[in-house]
């Protein structure tokens, strides 16, 4: 494929948001009993010339192989490690140290671990966030020189099996065709169609996606389409009538994703997604090429529930159209919506473009109680996701989802595509803009 064939999607109006939302599922580290590092060996040499020590409330000197490593195994290398889309590993002593300043800078400004939602502006499953005292310790230790410590104190490399996180799925397919990435395009966004050809409708209750390669897979996107339409195009496209891009005539609906350091989440207990027999799936990814010349072909692994499930999830989506951005102003989007029934809610998730800087989204019950839904004070388009709640919320008839997007069409936001700033209007191209929620609720 050259890079002549490779445009940025369009998004049909029956993807409406969610075509280029990532799924971040939540951080998911697995320890096991695993090889000794490479690090331990290089570490005797190190401890030598260690400054004066920092060191931890316990008043014990801060070490790597104690302090520090538990630390970085449970929140970093998930996506820090070889053959990942972070850019460097941090597997190894040596691999922290060489990269200390930048880790003491990001942690401290809580850019990394990647976690948009405002902590504590309602409770989230799988929240990538470490402690206060954990930032002051990892800078503390930096700057005393960074000690090693003993080797036996080292707990065990996280495992990663690159392979199905619940065992082998009752249907494993796989893009059509693999691609070819070329080295030094812009990051892409391009789709493929899987035709499933079921015998029957089936229920799903969870689903894993297994990029090959995960150097140049950025996200992925899973949805569905039962209209026939996007396996038609497929077709065009796999006869060389029609480039690959994407499938704005097909009726997709969003059902799941992946992102790097993400963990499989089946759907609440009793509760599962119907996969009607004649759909087929869309793999939409965000490929983020890398220098050099790469290739992909995901696969995807479905688990289906063994007879049909009491209920099915059902996404709602809010949102405002009527977006109009004239150029050198910041604005803020509005949406208000009363519920004309009781909803109980599992998850949320925001989306808009690269001039939204906030999104803000709460809930005003009957009895006037606000409720905290999401609150995404730094957006980054190219960190979305899609929140699942501690505890599913109910938000009973009547109650008002209030949502506010800050959009700042400015030469001060560093994410504006266009400079000078150029007015921008509603539309689903990401030169667009959007204004959207999707709330995943649990029919009553
Ligand atoms: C969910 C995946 C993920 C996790 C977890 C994660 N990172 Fe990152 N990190 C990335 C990606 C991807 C980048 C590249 C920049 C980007 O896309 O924002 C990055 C970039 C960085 C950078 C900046 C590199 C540069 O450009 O200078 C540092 C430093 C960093 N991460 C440290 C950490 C540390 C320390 C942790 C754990 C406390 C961590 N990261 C956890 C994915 C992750």
């Amino acid at each position: 494929m050259t890079s002549q064939n490779i445009k940025m999607k369009r998004i049909g109006i029956g993807a409406l948001l969610l075509a280029c939302s990532a799924y971040l599922f939540g951080t998911s580290v697995v320890s096991s009993p695993a090889a000794l590092h490479e690090a331990s060996k290089e570490l005797a040499t190190v401890t030598a010339n260690a400054e004066p020590a920092a060191h931890s409330k316990t008043g014990k000197k801060i070490v790597f192989t104690k302090n520090i490593a538990p630390l970085i195994y449970a929140n970093c290398t998930a996506c820090h490690r070889p053959g990942q889309v972070a850019p460097f590993s941090l597997m190894t002593y040596e691999d922290v140290r060489r990269h200390s300043k930048e880790i003491v800078e990001l942690t401290g400004k809580r850019e990394m671990p990647p976690w948009k939602a405002k902590h504590g502006y309602g409770e989230f499953q799988g929240e990538r966030r470490l402690k206060d005292s954990d930032i002051k310790m990892i800078a503390q230790w930096v700057k005393a020189g960074m000690a090693l410590g003993e080797e036996k104190d080292l707990p065990p490399l996280p495992d990663y099996p690159d392979a199905w996180q619940m065992g082998t799925p009752d249907l494993v397919v796989y893009m059509p065709e693999a691609l070819t990435i070329p080295p030094n395009n812009p990051d892409f966004f391009i789709s493929f169609v899987i035709p499933l050809n079921l015998p029957e409708d089936k229920y799903i209750r969870a689903m894993d996606i297994l990029p090959s390669n995960r150097r140049v897979v950025h996200h992925t996107t899973l949805l569905m389409d039962s209209s026939g339409k996007a396996r038609i195009e497929e077709e065009k496209v796999m006869r060389g009538e029609m480039r690959r891009e994407s499938n704005p005539s097909a009726k997709e609906i969003m059902i799941g994703g992946w992102a790097p350091g993400g963990r499989v989440r089946p759907y609440p207990e009793g509760l599962a997604r119907r996969l009607p027999k004649n759909a087929d799936l869309i793999l939409e990814t965000h490929f983020h090429p890398t220098g050099k010349i790469e290739v992909e072909r995901t696969a995807i692994g479905l688990y289906f529930a063994d007879k049909k499930q009491p209920k099915e999830p059902v996404d709602i989506i809010f949102s405002n159209i009527n977006i109009d951005l004239p150029a050198n102003t910041v604005k803020v989007i509005k949406i208000d919506r009363v519920l004309d029934n009781d909803l109980t809610v599992f998850g949320i998730a925001g989306h808009a473009h690269f001039l939204c800087k906030d999104i803000k989204v709460h809930a005003i019950l009957p009895d006037k109680t606000d409720v905290p839904l999401l609150w995404i004070p730094d957006w980054d388009f190219n960190w979305q996701e899609q929140y699942r709640y501690e505890k599913p919320l109910h938000l009973p008839k009547g109650t008002r989802v209030l949502a506010d997007f800050t959009f700042d069409n400015t030469y001060e936001n560093i994410h504006n595509p266009n400079s000078p700033p150029i007015h921008v209007r509603y539309g689903g191209e990401s030169t667009n803009e959007m204004a959207n929620i999707m709330l995943n609720t649990i029919p009553n």
